[in-house]
């Protein structure tokens, strides 16, 4: 039987952190074997927020790439590419816009979050509204059966599948719908939080980038905050009121249960925990930097990939667009 499909996409904001390692990298690794992937840079997307300052997106796409690839990301398994490479993405997202209704975009929760915490951008146009439509765009492009996201992006899945309905609806084909009803694959890992406890994010500076030098490690981890209660090292520390353990837990589960009962009868120091944390990812880290180096240095096969992933998208996608088209006697 053919695999099923999946689609997934970051955008390319920012240098890529264990938050993206925990939440999404490694769940794709693993997915690598059981489905058809299709891993796509979202430079549109990125771009729907952050078009005022373009030139730092460029920079990202390749760097995230490397990263992608450095962790595991196999290109041959899985398709690599670039959303704006692939035009028929704009495509489709004008095609679906013209079936949207606004209430449900304006209505959508992470639009009406964004809008209220995101300041120092105008966020107030016309394009930002329509992200999760472009959202769909990628999805049904390539008939996705599932889309591993986070939980913050299942209201994006909704929207798609509404979308779905609304079209399969409006253009009926006698045979099977042009487009299948796209499932969410919750990632499990539980959220990893920025080393100062607020949500990690790059604005405020608070994550350990994959390509970050040992030191930088060691220091940021220093810095952490702990169990506040834990005063004197002779005090008992409570694991699971501490930021540190939940590093140990996301990214070291075997070391769990140690971790946890040293804490708790105090047979260990914050300091000294931090400092086997910090040797841990630097240890965990390291693979995936001699992976890194190594790429970075060959730019032509980082870009062979690309182009080959260009082309395995482009013939699913312009094969979709055909399809849609002649549903719409265009
Ligand atoms: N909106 C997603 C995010 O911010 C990125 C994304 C764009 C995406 N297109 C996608 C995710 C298609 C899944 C499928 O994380």
């Amino acid at each position: 039987m053919a695999k099923k499909r999946i689609l997934s996409g970051m955008r390319p904001t920012g240098k890529l952190h264990l938050g993206h390692l925990a939440g999404a990298l490694n769940n794709w690794i693993k997915l690598q074997d059981e489905y058809d992937c299709y891993f796509m840079v979202a430079d549109w997307h990125a771009l729907m927020s952050e078009y005022e300052n373009p030139e730092n997106i460029k920079a990202n796409i390749l760097d995230n790439v490397v990263d992608w690839l450095s962790c595991g990301i196999n290109p041959d398994k899985s398709v690599i590419f670039i959303q704006s490479e692939v035009p028929e993405h704009l495509e489709l997202f004008f095609i679906l816009s013209l079936i949207t209704p606004l209430g449900l975009l304006e209505r959508c929760p992470t639009y009406k979050e964004q809008l209220r915490e995101i300041s120092n951008r105008n966020l107030s146009t016309y394009g930002f509204l329509g992200y999760p439509v472009l959202q769909a765009a990628d999805i049904l492009l390539y008939k996705a059966d599932s889309v591993p996201v986070g939980e913050d992006q299942l209201p994006h899945l909704e929207l798609t599948r509404q979308i779905v309905r609304k079209f399969n609806h409006l253009y009926p084909v006698k045979k099977e719908n042009v487009f299948p009803e796209p499932k969410a694959l919750l990632t499990e890992t539980p959220r990893l939080m920025g080393l100062d406890g607020r949500k990690m994010s790059k604005s405020y500076n608070n994550y350990i980038a994959l390509s970050e030098e040992p030191e930088v490690i060691r220091k940021k981890i220093q810095n952490m905050f702990t169990d506040p209660e834990r005063i004197r090292l002779t005090d008992p520390g409570h694991p699971h009121k501490c930021n540190v353990f939940s590093y140990y837990s996301v990214f070291f589960p075997e070391m769990k249960p140690e971790t946890e009962k040293r804490c708790s009868k105090s047979a260990i120091g914050c300091t000294d925990c931090k400092k086997e944390l910090a040797a841990k990812i630097i240890g965990l880290l390291a693979p995936i930097q001699e992976n890194r180096n190594a790429l970075l240095k060959d730019k032509k096969r980082l870009l062979d990939i690309l182009s080959a992933g260009k082309i395995k998208a482009s013939s699913v996608a312009s094969k979709t667009i055909s399809e849609v088209k002649e549903l719409l006697k265009i």
